[in-house]
């Protein structure tokens, strides 16, 4: 059976984004992949967050993501930093990585750009780390949104320098996997870009009704437009893009045609839009709220899950460490 892992850094709540992006193509695999599933919390540091959010941070995203569906039965739930052995294999592989390469790395500029005051070396080995994560149990597929892919890159470079350097075939070579042909890029409501928890354009699952409604009536569009058939600028753009996303084809087609003949009413889009997106997220956030009033069974589950990830992370990096020479 393939391996498969993804996981989250644990810093807000669950939005559309990680939904479209990581979750619904882990939730199919997990019925027929050997699935690990985790949350990021040491990534979650290169921030610095307070240590009285880190449990709070870490219990919220464990109830959203068994509210989505994931199976803790089926597929292995874990904390990272209750997987000590990933450390070990992150040490490695910090290694054989090279300063030049992780600085050259968009979301380490991207970041050395947004936090100038806290450029530190976690931020740096980012992608070792979660090569680390990848790699502990040798997952062949990753489902991770469009945002992932150059980590993913660097995990594929990671794991055929290692098989290179000790000469064997260790390590498969993971591929981001989504549910389409492409990777799934969610955008946000706010004209450009990606849904994101730092862009404040996020509709999460647990917003309530009121509160998506509100979101969406004030995403940005444009004039409508000026001729038939037009191509539609990027906000209105991305407009659709949700609506393809939560809406039916029929709802999707009624609006593009509206749009193509120039009658298009963006109110009414909208409003459509926002009622599709509550119908989507209305039943999560009631699971959110029951799940999250359970903490007998939260703990339960990361009980368990740590357990066996370890079972499979303990075997690795025995094996690595035999591969480069301790014995
Ligand atoms: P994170 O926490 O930023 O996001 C979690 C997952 O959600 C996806 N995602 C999106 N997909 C499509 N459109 C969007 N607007 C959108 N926003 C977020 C992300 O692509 C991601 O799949 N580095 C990872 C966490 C991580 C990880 C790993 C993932 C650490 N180790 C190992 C997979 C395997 C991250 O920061 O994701």
């Amino acid at each position: 059976m393939e391996t498969v892992v993804s996981g989250i850094r644990p810093t807000g709540n669950l939005h559309l984004g990680n939904y479209f992006g990581a979750i619904r193509s882990f939730l199919d695999m997990q019925h027929s992949h050997n699935c690990y599933f985790f949350i990021a919390d040491w990534h979650s540091l290169t921030t610095h967050p307070h240590p009285d959010n880190i449990v709070r941070n870490v219990r919220t995203i464990l109830a959203e993501y068994l509210a989505c569906g994931i199976d803790p039965e089926k597929a292995t739930i874990y904390v990272q930093s209750d997987v000590p052995e990933a450390l070990e294999l992150y040490l490695y592989l910090n290694m054989n990585a090279y300063l030049g390469e992780l600085e050259r790395t968009t979301s380490f500029k991207e970041k050395a750009r947004q936090q100038p005051d806290n450029v530190n070396a976690g931020l740096l080995t980012y992608p070792t780390l979660m090569a680390a994560d990848i790699l502990l149990h040798k997952a062949v597929k990753v489902p991770v949104g469009k945002d992932q892919e150059q980590n993913m890159e660097m995990a594929r470079k990671f794991a055929r320098r290692f098989n290179t350097i000790y000469g064997v075939d260790f390590f498969p070579e993971p591929a981001s996997f989504s549910l389409g042909a492409t990777a799934v890029k969610v955008p946000g409501l706010d004209g450009s870009g990606k849904m994101g928890k730092s862009e404040g354009n996020a509709i999460y699952l647990a917003d309530d009704p009121k509160a998506i409604s509100k979101k969406v009536m004030k995403a940005v569009t444009d004039a409508g437009p000026q001729e038939p058939n037009s191509i539609k600028p990027e906000p209105v753009e991305n407009l659709f893009s949700m609506l393809r996303i939560v809406s039916s084809e029929e709802v999707y087609n009624h609006f593009d045609g509206l749009y193509n003949s120039c009658a298009i009413r963006y109110g009414d889009l909208k409003k459509q839009l926002a009622e599709d997106i509550v119908s989507f997220t209305a039943p999560i956030r009631e699971r959110i709220l029951e799940i999250q009033a359970d903490e007998d069974y939260l703990d339960r589950v990361v009980r368990e899950g740590a357990e066996r990830a370890r079972e499979s992370a303990v075997r690795t990096v025995a094996e690595v460490r035999r591969i480069i020479g301790f014995r």
